[in-house]
């Protein structure tokens, strides 16, 4: 057989689980050398159809071919030595181990006696974060790192293995602006050494500027493979949705000056090295107004939420929720008078193991709008559940089964239908719509939006940009962990925005406190 056009070929594939049929008879055909998007709703079958290309899944029916050869992948093993590589939506990395012997697992090099190498681990590691432009210290330990630093890792963990065909499953869901510019920079020049990158995302705007093919999935089928040149976002989004998404922009209520809801005063919280990751960060945010805190992950986000929600002692400082100092109150206690929707769905907001209505439930199952004489009453919750999965058009067989088995923007709808559905004045929120398509998005922000119209006091955390500046009626830059800003998005420009968030630039005290 000749050398074909094609570095992957995906023919007439089905994938069934259970009733739902996750890929109907798709064609899939990705030229070599280039970057080919995969784009659709929560659910359309973007994870399923790359988890059959990478050995995980096994396909009810199809064939595919990899550089015009028919090939079976009936494991990972198999798929990496056909050079597939493949960067999941869910990390993958074992905890305890450093970043070095995470990126170096399965292939570690070895000394004269056969023993892993580990500065050579380091060093190999080293060279090859430097060379991609994704900077990551190796001796870290994975259970230390942020979100976005764990998806470098995975990054360099398929580069390592010296893939010719990439498959990025969202990976900029978790990644700064500036990190996401970083990343297709490093695409874009894999693409031009003859590399082909299959990459999924929910950001047409990414698409328009890295793919050179679209492929649009709609509830298992394909709706066809566009060139980038021919189309534009706002199509794509038609495409996906089979409606146009033209979007209102918000109506926001005006509230009379009225005393804050949730007040941080001079908060200090150290890691467990005793590191200072906040310093004397204090914010007030008023019923009705979103603020956000806005910043390059690591820069002290993550543990301002932990120290929010008791998840983390503080180390000076205090917290007041509803006019209580809840500083030295446990985490139940807080999410009395705080909703909240954490950046991690699957380590903090989902149970995984146990169904979609015990999910939305949760932290809520005592509350007495469930109960019929001092009992819970089951069919209050499940009618309550199912009003959530139809509201927020969760994809689900039904509300009985286990979390895991949904697509990764419906596990993150679960979380946010439950934490907003609260109705708390307090509302501490988290990557709302990191990996939620362009509609769920939208339903999202409108619910958050109203929440705020409503009176609700909302501390928003996001990497999204665009998010922040659609979002916000404030924003504060967090910056190795002191507040270094305070702006209105009306005032602001991303650019400079971005220049607080890198330390180029930053605001006097009582500018960042007025
Ligand atoms: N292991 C599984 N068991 C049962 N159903 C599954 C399983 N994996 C996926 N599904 C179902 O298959 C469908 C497609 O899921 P998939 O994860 O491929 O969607 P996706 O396009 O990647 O969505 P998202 O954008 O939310 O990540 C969904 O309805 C999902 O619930
Ligand atoms: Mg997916």
């Amino acid at each position: 057989m000749g050398e074909s056009r094609y570095a992957v070929e995906m023919l007439g594939i089905c994938k069934q689980f259970g009733t739902v049929q996750a890929n109907k008879d798709v064609n899939f055909s990705v030229l070599k050398g280039e970057i080919h998007a995969i784009v659709g709703e929560n659910g359309a079958g973007k994870t399923t159809l790359m988890n059959i290309l990478f050995g995980m899944l096994e396909p009810t029916a199809g064939k595919i071919r990899i550089n015009g050869e028919p090939v079976k992948i009936t494991s990972p093993n198999k798929a990496i030595h056909l050079g597939i590589g493949m960067v999941h939506q869910h990390f993958e990395l074992v905890p305890n181990f450093t970043v070095a012997e995470n990126v170096c697992m399965g292939h570690e090099p070895r000394g004269r006696f056969g023993a892993v190498d580990k500065k050579e681990m380091v060093r190999y590691t080293r060279a090859l974060a430097e060379q991609s432009g994704l900077q990551i210290d190796p001796e870290a330990r994975i259970k230390d790192l942020s979100v976005g630093l764990l998806q470098r890792v995975e990054i360099l963990k398929a580069l390592s293995r010296g893939a010719e065909i990439l498959i990025l499953d969202e990976p900029t869901a978790v990644l700064t602006p500036l990190e996401c510019e970083e990343l297709f920079v490093v695409l874009r020049r894999m693409a031009s050494e003859n590399k082909t990158i299959i990459l999924i995302t929910h950001k047409l705007k990414e698409v328009m500027a890295v793919a050179d093919h679209i492929t649009i999935l709609s509830r298992g089928e394909t709706k066809g493979t566009l060139r980038k040149e021919e189309t534009n976002a706002k199509e794509l989004a038609q495409l996906m949705m089979g409606k146009a998404a033209e979007f209102e922009p918000f109506q926001r209520k005006t509230f009379p000056d009225s005393e804050p809801k949730l007040v941080v005063e001079n908060l200090h919280v150290r890691d467990g090295m005793g590191v200072e990751k906040l310093r004397d960060v204090s914010l007030r945010v008023k019923p009705g107004e979103i603020l956000t805190v806005a910043g390059v992950e690591g820069n002290g986000q993550t543990e301002l939420l932990n120290a929010l929600i008791g998840l983390t002692p503080v180390s000076g400082g205090k917290i007041w929720a509803d006019g209580v100092d809840v500083t030295n109150l446990s985490v139940k206690e807080r999410r009395r008078r705080c909703s909240y929707i954490p950046e991690d769905r699957m380590k903090t907001g989902l149970d995984l193991k146990t169904t979609v209505h015990d999910n939305l439930i949760a932290g809520n199952h005592c509350s007495p709008d469930w109960k019929r004489h001092g009992l819970v009453d089951g069919r209050k919750t499940r009618a309550h559940a199912e009003k959530l999965v139809q509201d927020y058009a969760i994809r689900t067989d039904g509300i009985d089964i286990a979390a895991s088995s949904l697509s990764g923007g419906n596990q993150q709808k679960i979380v946010v239908a439950r934490e907003i559905c609260f109705g708390n004045d307090i509302l501490v929120v988290a990557q709302p719509s990191r990996g939620v398509d362009v509609g769920a998005t939208r339903f999202i922000h409108e619910q958050i939006m109203q929440a705020r119209n409503e009176g609700c006091a909302i501390l928003l955390i996001s990497t999204d940009l665009d998010e922040v500046l659609l979002l916000s009626d404030r924003i504060q830059v967090l910056f190795e962990g002191k507040l270094v800003a305070n702006v209105r998005p009306a005032d602001i420009t991303p650019e400079e925005l971005g220049l607080y968030m890198t330390g180029s630039k930053t605001m006097r005290p009582e500018e960042v406190m007025a």
